[in-house]
């Protein structure tokens, strides 16, 4: 065998034939492999839907397989076990979570519905799915100005995120009761690391994700979620991108538009959870089909209902 591949550098042996066991392995267990544009590269590779929060949702809604290997953090495979109950949902590294969804728990958020009666709860999805069922309608970064301005009331509770509540408070005329939570590496990104870039590449257009902190959105072209600056940068004139989120972006940002220049605000906006699941994590999972997501079916029953809702607005 070895010497078939004289010649072949180890690694890239490697790489090929783990690709190709999980391309096997996937036809053989009706499996898709979804993925989020904050993963490592080796696993956006062998993806077959990568997007954002949204449109991970939306696939997973609408997926055929009976299989869903989720590449995330726990909420994202949470959600697309919500949305396709009836399929089998992995998470290759089962402990891969996010933060900003711990940060909130249910009792929490419903001391704070008895505290507001009849006030309507706007959760982001990086929750969990108990705090999704105590949630009227849930938002991601691409939708919540859409979410928050659908509901007629003219007070709202927005949980988790504070730097999103303050983004929304720039963007629609309501009273925003909102939780501390926040993304401990968007909170990363400082203004002056987006001047210090600004200053390199004066030509750059800012993108900013909205879990940034407000000073840093002030200095943004644009403020959008990862699948919106993937838009935003193949449509745009623009040659040069400064980009204020997770820097996993930067490699499909890179790959869709080669001949654009990207620049990560700083390098220190890595997630350390998104990047837990390594390729052969993903084999393993397929292989012995673990880890398997599941959510009490009281619980997902009414987180589903705020998600839904998202959804249709969508
Ligand atoms: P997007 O919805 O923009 O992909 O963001 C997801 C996320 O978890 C950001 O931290």
């Amino acid at each position: 065998m070895a010497k078939n591949f004289k010649g072949m550098p180890r690694i890239m042996f490697m790489a090929n034939n783990i690709a190709e066991e999980i391309a096997r392995l996937k036809k053989e267990k009706n499996a898709v492999i979804l993925a989020h544009n904050y993963q490592s590269p080796e696993v956006q590779d062998i993806a077959d839907y990568l997007g954002d929060s949204l449109g991970l949702s939306q696939k997973a809604a609408s997926v055929k397989e009976d299989v869903i290997v989720f590449c995330g953090v726990r909420f994202m495979a949470e959600t697309a076990k919500i949305l396709s109950p009836e399929k089998k949902v992995l998470i290759p590294v089962p402990h891969a979570a996010c933060p900003l969804a711990e940060m909130i728990t249910p009792e929490a958020l419903r001391k704070m519905k008895s505290e507001n009666p009849g006030v309507p709860v706007v959760s982001y999805v990086n929750t969990s799915a108990s705090v999704k069922a105590e949630t009227d309608i849930c938002c991601t970064s691409s939708n919540i100005v859409k979410v928050a301005g659908s509901l007629e009331s003219d007070k709202i509770i927005f949980t988790p995120d504070k730097h999103l509540a303050n983004y929304l408070r720039t963007k629609i005329d309501k009273e925003i009761i909102s939780w501390e939570g926040y993304c401990p590496t968007h909170v990363k990104i400082l203004p002056e690391h987006v001047r210090e870039q600004k200053s390199m590449h004066p030509d750059a257009k800012v993108l900013a994700h909205p879990e940034c902190r407000l000073d840093v959105l002030e200095l943004a072209d644009e403020v959008t979620s990862t699948g919106g600056m993937l838009k935003y940068a193949k449509s745009s004139p623009a040659k040069e991108f400064i980009i204020a989120t997770e820097t996993g972006l930067l490699y499909t940002l890179r790959k869709q538009n080669p001949s654009k220049k990207f620049y990560p605000a700083t390098e220190l906006a890595v997630c350390p959870n998104m990047k837990e699941t390594r390729v052969h994590d993903v084999l393993e999972s397929l292989k012995e089909m673990k880890h398997e997501v599941d959510v009490p079916k009281d619980i997902r029953s009414k987180a589903k209902k705020s998600i839904e809702r998202m959804l249709d607005l969508s």
